[in-house]
């Protein structure tokens, strides 16, 4: 059933109460290192205040404080990023709940006001009704812009909505039509490029998309789980033992479907994972004592020609410890690659997004997801509660 996004609802003399995700990554000093999810919420922002909003409410959390106050994860440093994002006064205030809120936000000459943490409130997490309630108490309409935390069943995510009436806000609305498009009807041929460290994250992603896809390219600390499985020798990389019988019945199921699952050829190799240590590409086979940090240039040219036919990728983890210059050289050559074919280019959140700006190839791609945890649980086809939540179209 489709939901309501800002598009179909009234917002003259409204007071908006949004919900974004300012879970931004802050350095010691509290200096916030990379902004993107704050710039990915102003054009709902603009949009809201364009259609002659009284005054928007943001809500977030930031980081994981466990139901109390923790000053490092205060969003005040948000409050002022987005004062220079948009041009305008933000009101920053102190708590997210309390009686003297709703007059404070009331009397304010502010039209955008940023509540304090969410999870300084045990409530939060708990998903509490009451909880629920008072956050709702503070808006006319309820707009979720929180891709990132849509699959977290939270009080100001899911119970919010059942007493407001609640749209999805244009980033909930682009990500959900370019991941929900790859998942459901993707342009074919539709090629899943899948790495990080295990295994184990990833066999939701692949259970779902190996029958919708026509190849699954594995890179980074998962493939070694695979290349095992295969009676390939890996040395001392990234192994999940456990998983060797899953990765077997992936491939079996893969040869079943006449799916081809493409893993590295060659790899670079070192000693000790170090930033410094000396690299070595070796080929499919790994001696004993070496890990294996990165895929090596014939698995790169191997995977760049599965991908140049593609008219769909979706691409989630690096081909290996990318954060390490020395061993970003996969990951960037296949980035660049994809960069330049001008097909739908679906990029999952965290460490992937974190790797395409790193080599600064955001604007190359179709669409960079907010959403790490999020995007994962919705390339795996589960029902997001933040979504699920939100006002049915024809209500
Ligand atoms: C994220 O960074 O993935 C989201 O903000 C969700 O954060 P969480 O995993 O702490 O719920």
């Amino acid at each position: 059933m489709a939901k309501l996004t800002l598009k179909d609802v009234d917002l003259k003399d409204k007071v908006v109460l949004m919900r974004a995700d300012f879970n931004v990554p802050q350095d010691e000093g509290l200096k916030i290192t990379d902004d993107t999810r704050i710039r990915a919420t102003l054009p709902s922002l603009k949009y809201i205040l364009e259609h002659g909003a009284k005054k928007i409410v943001l809500m977030s959390h930031l980081g994981r404080p466990k139901g109390k106050p923790v000053a490092k994860y205060s969003l005040k440093p948000v409050a002022e990023r987005l004062k220079e994002l948009l041009g305008l006064d933000v009101l920053f205030l102190n708590d997210c709940v309390g009686e003297n809120l709703k007059p404070d936000i009331g009397k304010s000459k502010e039209r955008i006001v940023l509540l304090e943490n969410l999870r300084f409130h045990a409530e939060e997490e708990g998903n509490d009704a009451n909880f629920s309630r008072q956050l709702a108490s503070l808006g006319d309409i309820f707009v979720n812009d929180a891709f990132g935390t849509v699959h977290r069943a939270h009080a100001s995510t899911e119970g919010v909505a059942h007493y407001l009436k609640s749209c999805a806000g244009l980033l909930l609305e682009k990500e959900i039509k370019y991941l929900g498009d790859a998942v459901r009807d993707p342009q074919k041929p539709f090629v899943v490029i899948l790495g990080g460290a295990k295994v184990s994250d990833k066999i939701g992603v692949i259970e779902n998309l190996l029958p919708k896809c026509d190849a699954i390219i594995v890179g980074g600390g998962m493939a070694y789980t695979f290349l095992k499985a295969k009676g390939k020798q890996i040395g001392n990389s990234k192994l999940e033992s456990e998983k060797l019988d899953l990765a077997k019945s992936i491939l079996d199921k893969a040869a079943q479907l006449k799916k081809e699952i493409l893993l590295p050829v060659d790899n670079v190799v070192v000693d000790t994972i170090d930033a410094n240590a000396k690299t070595e590409i070796v080929g499919e086979d790994i001696l004993e004592g070496k890990i294996a940090v990165d895929i090596g240039p014939k698995t790169v040219k191997l995977f760049e020609e599965k991908l140049k036919t593609a008219k769909t990728i979706v691409w989630n983890g690096p081909m290996g410890i990318f954060e390490m210059d020395a061993f970003s050289k996969g990951t960037q050559a296949l980035a660049d690659f994809i960069g330049g074919l001008g097909c739908v280019s679906i990029i999952g959140g965290g460490d992937t997004a974190a790797a395409v700006v790193k080599f600064k190839l955001e604007d190359e791609m179709a669409h960079i997801s907010t959403g790490g945890g999020a995007s994962l649980e919705f390339l795996e086809g589960k029902d997001l509660p933040g979504i699920a939540a939100l006002t049915e179209k024809d209500k």
